[in-house]
């Protein structure tokens, strides 16, 4: 079947804007229709090839379109393969899923479940920790993001996230791990991790001495990469438990292979989690989310139910489960460490030619430039960032964006990333920033 021509961009702009709410935004001056993906790349709908150096929107991790996940979707389809069944019912897909994710699991977490997205994975995650402790509160991080529900939302560190009306009860910020805008103006290797410290000062101060759980990423995505280093998860792991709570990973970007040798970040790091969320790269861009938890949490839920339609979908499970043995068997993993190690070089490498680059932090591949008008000040370059992508982007390379000014640049390649493309990154990033100097 052939497919029928795309609208042009302008019809599709004017029906969104007529059509969507206005919570709906684009990237891009002149944005962009995509139509067509493989690999590592991405084609819009003028038929030209684009780099995508943020992996959708962090969710490629195996490569778009990889040959033996398309292979499973249209075997299943070709055998008529019931398209929707739900828990209710007895389905392989699912069972598989949990038997090769619970492999991936650090010591210890031996339930898992399966929902649609991410800030549902972490709306169960908050559910089972309130449950099994008998509280309320949790405790985030100031720069973090969670998820659009309603529950998730409350949890999130953006001014721009939240709405006037969002309810916030029983959740409670903690300041940043943020080396290079440190809020008690310390140094990364002269400091006492104030940060971590500052987790025992909020629940000290901020709840009745006891909380529910803590969520955090242990790389801090929508915030802007940022990276904290172990010793702080050991210290907030180790105040969290103290205090009675749960400890919740939320590795919704930071999973599937992406930042460490391990295919969940918290492995690698040696973070006592007591519930890790994911979702985005673990099913390559299916709409899956998921949840590894300890048995004797997951137990306290019993006697109640929990119904998600579409959580546990044959086709969404599958390709989740194929995604991981991709990871697995590609070693995809230690190929995003090895690119990782060069992006991270060249990137720093620019650092002598441009004033605006304040800093290139991350791990394995989630890195951010961090933009600034001004090194001593600091002061946020978010037009600068937003002029970047764009220049990027007619150069063929496709990056986003974050911070909580918007001053962020992120890259997420697909795990499968090669050499030579991370190459083309690095030259492309800086080939803009010399036609944004000459803009200037
Ligand atoms: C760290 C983190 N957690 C949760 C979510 C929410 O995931 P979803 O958009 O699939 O609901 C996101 C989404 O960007 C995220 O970055």
């Amino acid at each position: 079947m052939t497919a029928t021509n795309p609208p042009d961009n302008q019809t599709l702009i004017d029906k969104r804007q007529q059509h969507f709410l206005p919570t709906a935004v684009l990237y891009h001056n002149e944005p962009l229709q995509l139509v067509k993906a493989q690999g590592e790349y991405v084609w819009d709908s003028d038929g030209r090839r684009y780099l995508d150096a943020i992996g959708g929107i962090v969710c490629i991790s195996a490569g778009h379109n990889h040959p033996r996940i398309k292979q499973t979707l249209i075997d299943m389809l070709e055998r008529d393969e019931i398209q929707h069944t739900s828990t209710l019912y007895l389905t392989r897909y699912p069972v598989e899923l949990a038997e090769t994710l619970l492999q991936e699991a650090p010591e210890g977490l031996d339930r898992a479940a399966f929902t649609n997205s991410g800030s549902e994975a972490n709306e169960l995650a908050f559910m089972a920790a309130r449950q099994a402790t008998g509280e309320t509160m949790v405790l985030n991080l100031r720069h973090g993001y969670h998820g659009g529900t309603s529950g998730a939302l409350s949890q999130c560190g953006h001014h721009n996230w939240r709405f006037r009306a969002q309810p916030t009860a029983s959740a409670v910020s903690a300041l940043e791990p943020y080396c290079y805008r440190c809020p008690f103006n310390q140094k990364p290797d002269s400091c006492n991790f104030e940060c971590a410290q500052n987790v025992e000062t909020t629940i000290q101060t901020a709840t009745h001495g006891k909380i529910a759980a803590m969520i955090v990423e242990p790389v801090m995505g929508v915030g802007g990469f940022i990276a904290p280093p172990e010793e702080y998860f050991t210290e907030v792991t180790r105040i969290v438990h103290e205090y009675g709570g749960k400890y919740i990973s939320d590795e919704v970007q930071s999973g599937a292979g992406r930042c460490s040798h391990d295919f969940l970040l918290s492995k690698a790091l040696n973070i006592d989690a007591d519930i890790i969320t994911m979702a985005k790269g673990f099913g390559n861009g299916a709409a899956i989310g998921g949840l590894l938890m300890r048995s004797d949490i997951a137990d306290t839920l019993g006697g109640k139910l929990y119904f998600n339609t579409f959580a546990c979908d044959p086709y969404q499970t599958a390709q989740a489960k194929v995604t991981i043995d991709i990871i697995n068997e590609e070693k995809l993993a230690d190929n995003a460490m090895a690119m990782g190690q060069r992006l991270i070089d060249g990137l720093r490498g620019l650092t002598a030619r441009h004033e605006l680059i304040g800093d290139v932090r991350g791990r394995g591949l989630l890195m951010g430039i961090e933009l600034v008008k001004d090194r001593k000040t600091k002061a946020y370059a978010t037009a600068e960032t937003t002029r970047l992508m764009d220049i990027c982007k007619d150069l063929g390379v496709l990056l986003g964006k974050g911070g909580l000014f918007g001053n962020v640049i992120r890259l997420a390649p697909p795990l499968t990333v090669t050499a030579a493309q991370i190459d083309t990154i690095i030259e492309t990033v800086d080939n803009a920033f010399h036609q944004l100097a000459k803009e200037a």
